[in-house]
């Protein structure tokens, strides 16, 4: 998987995605991430990004052209099926979508700023729209973040353990059980018994009950 991101800010992003599972799928080649100062394509004489809204309001708006002439130069090199802007107003990103999008081979993330990018983007180069929650971030950059997280760590092959991200909290629409470690006993706080029985048939059934019991309390919505 190719993953470009367009943003003004990319330090804000690369610094979370240089550890751990993230760190791993890189150094695998399983995933590049490319990162792209849309500044570095204004063709203005004092790299101007942005500017005022037509019609009057306040907040600027990012301008077409830099985004426009960033996306048309890596199109020269490689199709992207998916150019995506990380936006409040876009669908709301879930585990199917992450899922969907962890079979993606190019894709392109664009972050937006001030008051958003300007409406022709959205409405001739944009194929998705995503948003990670109903609160407004000061920019796309940590939304971008998440999505390529929650998006890398299932590309096949990243996590050595298959059945790990395949049981995760809502991968089938249910939340995770509840896990426990070493020690046995903390303090007289003990772990539950039929988790060291050795009964593996016991053990996923618990585990399932306690999925569904965890699910029913907190997400009930999800049922
Ligand atoms: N940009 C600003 N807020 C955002 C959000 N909630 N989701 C995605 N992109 C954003």
């Amino acid at each position: 998987m190719r993953i470009d991101i367009l943003s003004l800010f990319p330090e804000i992003i690369k610094g979370s995605l240089e550890h751990s599972i993230i760190k791993n799928a890189i150094t695998k080649k399983l995933v590049s991430i490319n990162y792209h100062n849309i500044r570095d394509y204004s063709k203005n004489k004092h790299k101007k990004v942005d500017g005022y809204q037509y019609g009057g309001g306040s907040g600027m708006v990012l301008m077409i052209q830099p985004i426009y002439d960033c996306i048309k130069k890596l199109q020269e090199k490689r199709d992207y099926k998916n150019i995506i802007y990380l936006t409040p107003d876009g669908n709301k990103l879930n585990q199917k979508i992450c899922n969907k999008f962890s079979l993606s081979k190019n894709i392109i993330l664009i972050c937006g700023h001030y008051k958003g990018i300007d409406q022709r983007l959205r409405e001739y180069i944009i194929t998705d729209e995503i948003s990670i929650g109903d609160y407004v971030l000061s920019g796309g950059e940590l939304a971008a973040a998440v999505f390529c997280d929650s998006i890398i760590r299932i590309v096949p092959g990243v996590i050595g353990d298959e059945t790990s991200a395949l049981t995760d909290s809502f991968q089938d629409n249910i939340l995770s059980e509840p896990v426990y470690t070493r020690p046995e006993n903390f303090e007289g706080l003990k772990v539950p018994k039929i988790l060291i029985s050795g009964n593996n048939k016991e053990i996923e059934r618990w585990r399932d009950k306690k999925s569904l019991e965890r699910t029913k309390k907190k997400r009930p919505d999800l049922l």
